[in-house]
């Protein structure tokens, strides 16, 4: 059920409470990760889970993330293996989803899944979304909190403009720390990077001590944002700009003249954490947007694959 109005919640243990009753209750509540903010409903009630779909419009082929606020949480879900032992210790609770197999009872919507026999989990860091999930005490499916193939939401305020009066309420703790989804690895074969994200490839693979599989897109279903066109602000996208042409707006980095900075100093880790609010910012001026060129490294990988997908071709 989509209710018609949305609550504001604060984040303390009183609007905390609220929000696990509501997933309690099979409504949806967006919340803080330290990624971006992400639609919550409960992944073991297919009601919920299907009205995330319908919250967001997005196609529903397309899988979602368990939120779970322990190792041992996620345990109960999915097949354990060592290199999940070592990514959880090293990165959890932190930007990074795992996918592993799922476990017999499991008790997962299979629209969380999307009929796939695995299942992505992550155990985010942010204290108001690890406190939600601690009060809840099941696991979340939760997608960013924004309608299908739009810019992240990296605030509250982002998550009203795009779902207010779609859903039962919003947590709001202020703008997410890292700024980018987080880091998906697939483990159920082969270890294969399924999307850049919050943690950089290279920490993954010298932890690991091997070469993940990159994904390629012709790959069965495992995209995430496989979709081309995702992340789109409503207005052309033009990347590695120089400079202004025509009306455009210039979204630089680095030391560049000029309209909007993801970083003066070039710094990718604060590139990240501008980069969706910038876009919704830029967006509100109806002008077309260039963006000037990222180094491909670190967390440049994660920002280069969302400016790639909110460049690319639109469908509609
Ligand atoms: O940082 C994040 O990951 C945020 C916050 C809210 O946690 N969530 C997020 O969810 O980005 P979403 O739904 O926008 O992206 C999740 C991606 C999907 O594109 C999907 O393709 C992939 O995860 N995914 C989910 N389950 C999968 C599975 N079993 N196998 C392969 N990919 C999967
Ligand atoms: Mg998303």
């Amino acid at each position: 059920m989509i209710s018609s109005g949305t609550q504001e919640l604060t984040a303390d243990p009183g609007g905390i409470a609220r929000a696990a009753d509501m997933l309690r209750q099979g409504l949806l509540v967006a919340f803080p990760t330290e990624t971006v903010y992400g639609l919550g409903g409960d992944a073991r009630n297919g009601q919920a889970v299907a009205s995330i779909y319908e919250a967001k419009g997005r196609p529903s082929f397309n899988p979602l993330i368990a939120h779970v606020p322990s190792v041992s949480a996620a345990q109960r879900f999915v097949q354990w293996s060592d290199q999940a032992e070592q990514l959880a210790r090293a990165f959890w609770a932190g930007p990074l989803t795992l996918v592993l197999p799922l476990r017999e009872g499991h008790g997962i919507s299979s629209l969380v899944t999307a009929g796939l026999d695995t299942l992505a989990v992550r155990v985010p860091a942010h204290p108001t979304a690890r406190a939600l999930l601690t009060e809840f005490d099941g696991p979340v499916a939760a997608p960013s909190a924004n309608p299908s193939g739009q810019i992240s939401p990296t605030t509250a305020a982002h998550v009203w403009s795009g779902l207010g009066g779609k859903i039962a309420g919003v947590l709001d703790d202020g703008p997410c720390g890292v700024g980018l989804e987080s880091t998906i690895v697939g483990l159920a074969g082969d270890p294969t990077l399924l999307r850049p994200g919050g943690i950089a490839l290279e920490q993954i693979e010298k932890l690991l001590n091997l070469r993940l599989h990159l994904h390629q897109s012709g790959d069965l279903l495992t995209a995430p944002g496989q979709l081309q066109s995702h992340y789109a602000p409503d207005a052309p996208v033009r990347l590695n700009a120089m400079a202004r042409r025509g009306d455009e707006v210039l979204l630089g980095f680095g030391s560049i003249e000029c309209d909007l900075n993801l970083s003066s100093e070039g710094n990718l880790t604060e590139a990240a954490a501008n980069l969706f609010a910038s876009l919704h910012q830029l967006n509100k001026t109806g002008r077309p947007i260039a963006v000037s060129a990222i180094p491909d490294t670190g967390l440049g990988v994660a920002i280069n694959d969302r400016l790639r997908r909110a460049a690319a071709p639109r469908d509609s």
